[in-house]
């Protein structure tokens, strides 16, 4: 299913009109970056900054948000009308964005520390890159927002997000609260 799906999206990739979509692209991702932080960075809480994010990544999410195989509000309503060319489009201009600003306010370094070593136990630079840049269908997790951060790890552990690729739900199942708390620090003031 995941293969027909990739095949499908490169297909889709090839035969996409690009003048005609990117007149108008700007224009539709407006209303997203009023939300995630036109350059990258997002200042809500809990919503994610997509700067840096892997477009494979941004892809597979948009898709399952739009199957409904991960349920958050309001992207499952917003992705309803996304063909798989839109999904295509938007998660490559997406993916253009600057890597999210990282603030050092408020960095408590027993935290960073803490959250370094349960970083290393649970091998996250293995998969999401040694420098936290994710690649490929792994997300980004440097420089992410605390509070976003913090929202994933528990809804993972929790089983409300699934996740198209169920590798993290391996990865939290001996993770205690406090090392999601420490870890989404250190990833949150990443430098
Ligand atoms: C009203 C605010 C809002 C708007 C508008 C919005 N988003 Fe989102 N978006 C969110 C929230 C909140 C989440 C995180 C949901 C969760 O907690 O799982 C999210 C998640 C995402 C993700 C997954 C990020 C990740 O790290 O997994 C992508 C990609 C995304 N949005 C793209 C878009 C696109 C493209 C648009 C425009 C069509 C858009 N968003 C519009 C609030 C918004
Ligand atoms: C075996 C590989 C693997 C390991 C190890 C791993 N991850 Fe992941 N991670 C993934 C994959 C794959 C995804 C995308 C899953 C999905 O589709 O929801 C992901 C997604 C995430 C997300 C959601 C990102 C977003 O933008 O919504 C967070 C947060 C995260 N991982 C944090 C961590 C942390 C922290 C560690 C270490 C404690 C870790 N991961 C270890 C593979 C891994």
């Amino acid at each position: 299913m995941r293969n027909s799906f990739r095949a499908g999206a490169l297909v889709a990739l090839a035969l996409v009109a690009a003048p005609a979509l990117s007149a108008s692209l700007n224009e539709r991702l407006a209303p997203c970056l009023a939300c995630h932080g036109e350059k990258g960075t997002s200042v809500m809480p809990e919503v994610p900054s997509l700067g840096g994010q892997p477009a494979p990544y941004m892809l597979v999410q948009l898709f399952a948000f739009r199957e409904k195989q991960r349920l958050a509000d309001p992207m499952n309503d917003l992705a309803q009308e996304l063909t798989n060319d839109d999904l295509m489009v938007i998660s490559e201009a997406l993916a253009k964005l600057p890597p999210p600003v990282v603030s050092g306010k408020g960095a408590d370094a027993a935290k960073i520390e803490k959250g370094r070593v349960a970083a290393q136990k649970h091998r996250c630079g293995f998969c999401h890159n040694p420098d936290m840049s994710g690649h490929d269908q792994i997300g980004r997790i440097a420089g992410q927002r605390e509070d976003y951060l913090l929202k994933a790890l528990r809804e993972y552990k929790s089983g409300k997000r699934a996740g198209f690729d169920p590798a993290m739900l391996e990865v939290v199942r001996d993770m205690s609260d406090e090392d999601f708390v420490n870890v989404a620090h250190l990833l949150a003031h990443w430098n």
